[in-house]
């Protein structure tokens, strides 16, 4: 008889061959994909830098605290904030609707004392715009350095209330109009009231924080200047854990209306009314967050925020040095303020909760005025006495 007698091939060898083979090609692949993963990205331009932010454990407020707070480091955007996100969506969102093209010359304004204008002066650079920031003249040195080297047409006014004319969102508004009735491209930004700046929150912060906590977030904690982040956050959060949604809270700075009108439906009272301050609306040394008007990108969010918590001044100076001090995180103004109402709200909270907070800029943009302050205070200072008054 010819051919192949079954009865004399060593099928088990034949087997554990055959297995050797398949698991070291199962160990290649596994191996291959791995290096993968862990080779560094390659972006194709630095607006593909934008979101993606680390979720950063702070170390020192979870242990003396016995809960879980992490940062959304928003900080570690190209242009060092938040408004990068935003800066990038409302350029995008102008292309779509053919008021700027990309290739073709065409500028950006925008009335910001803050982050948002220098994302618009990065973004202009790296897509080929030019930007146009209005800002009050007493905005700090350090922003206007920035926004000076990244090459913005500065248009510096005295601080004045949203109803004056001469007010910086004014007049960005104004410089634009007088500029596209010369037939020239541009589009006024309008941070505040644009609904492409709560959307990105939306599409992106908020999934983000989502899958970087596995869907378990007790409580989430951002301040409000736009109202972007918290409306876009809030937002998501509560739709995709319709079951345990967490509990949203508003951290204010001191003179602030947002505060009396979370927990009291009143947004300000007569002595901080919009229209009636000569110079600053919101009293604080904290810069991006605190207002006494309804912005429709705050408004959008309202009815998904909890609660508010009122952060003084003075806590978060000292906030800010006990984390630079215990946690090597060197934060701006706001995140500080977030950071002092995370703290509150876990005393009240079950052991172990997760609390996510913002932390938008990072210190270096608040050398000159806030961080003036923040290092002298004592490096040894406790939790308990920076929460005190
Ligand atoms: C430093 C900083 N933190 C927080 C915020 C608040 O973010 P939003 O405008 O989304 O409310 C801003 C806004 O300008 C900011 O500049």
């Amino acid at each position: 008889m010819t051919g192949l007698n079954y009865e004399r091939v060593p099928w088990k060898d034949v087997v554990a061959v055959a297995s050797v083979l398949m698991a070291c090609y199962t160990s290649f692949k596994y191996l291959k994909n791995r290096n993968e993963l862990n080779k560094p990205p390659v972006k194709g331009g630095v607006e593909e830098l934008i979101g993606n932010t680390p979720l950063v454990l702070i170390k020192s407020l979870s242990k003396l605290t016995g809960t879980e707070i992490f940062a959304k480091m928003e900080l570690s955007n190209p242009a060092g904030s938040a408004k990068d996100r935003v800066a990038y969506n409302i350029i995008k969102t102008a292309e779509q609707e053919g008021k700027l093209v990309r290739g073709e010359p065409g500028w950006v304004f925008e009335g910001t004392s803050g982050s948002t204008g220098i994302s618009i002066a990065m973004l202009c650079n790296a897509l080929g715009y030019r930007a146009h920031i209005s800002l009050p003249n007493d905005t700090s040195t350090e922003k206007l350095a920035l926004l000076d080297s990244l090459g913005a047409t500065v248009n510096m006014v005295n601080p004045a209330s949203i109803v004056d004319p001469s007010q910086y969102v004014n007049a960005a508004k104004k410089s634009c109009a007088e500029l596209v009735s010369k037939g020239v491209r541009g589009v006024f930004a309008d941070q505040f009231e644009n609904e492409a700046n709560w959307k990105i929150h939306f599409e992106t912060t908020g999934p983000e924080i989502y899958k970087q906590t596995g869907g378990h977030v007790d409580c989430f904690i951002a301040g409000c200047g736009t109202g972007g982040t918290i409306t876009g956050v809030s937002r998501y959060l509560k739709r995709k854990m319709k079951r345990n949604p967490p509990y949203t809270i508003l951290a204010d700075p001191q003179g602030s209306g947002f505060f009396n009108r979370i927990n009291y439906g009143v947004m300000y009272d007569n002595t901080e009314k919009e229209g009636t301050r000569r110079r600053h609306q919101v009293d604080t040394i904290v810069e991006g967050i605190g207002l006494n008007r309804i912005t429709k990108n705050f408004e959008l969010g309202e009815s998904s925020i909890d609660e508010s918590i009122r952060v003084t001044d003075n806590q978060a100076i000292k906030m800010a040095k006990f984390l630079s001090v215990n946690d090597g995180l060197f934060a701006g103004s706001s995140t500080a303020i977030n950071a002092v109402a995370a703290v509150k709200a876990a005393k009240r909270m079950r052991r172990n909760s997760r609390i996510v907070i913002i932390a938008c800029d990072a210190g270096t943009r608040h050398l000159s005025k806030f961080w003036k302050e923040a290092k002298t205070v004592d490096s040894n200072i406790t939790l308990e006495e920076v929460i005190a008054d």
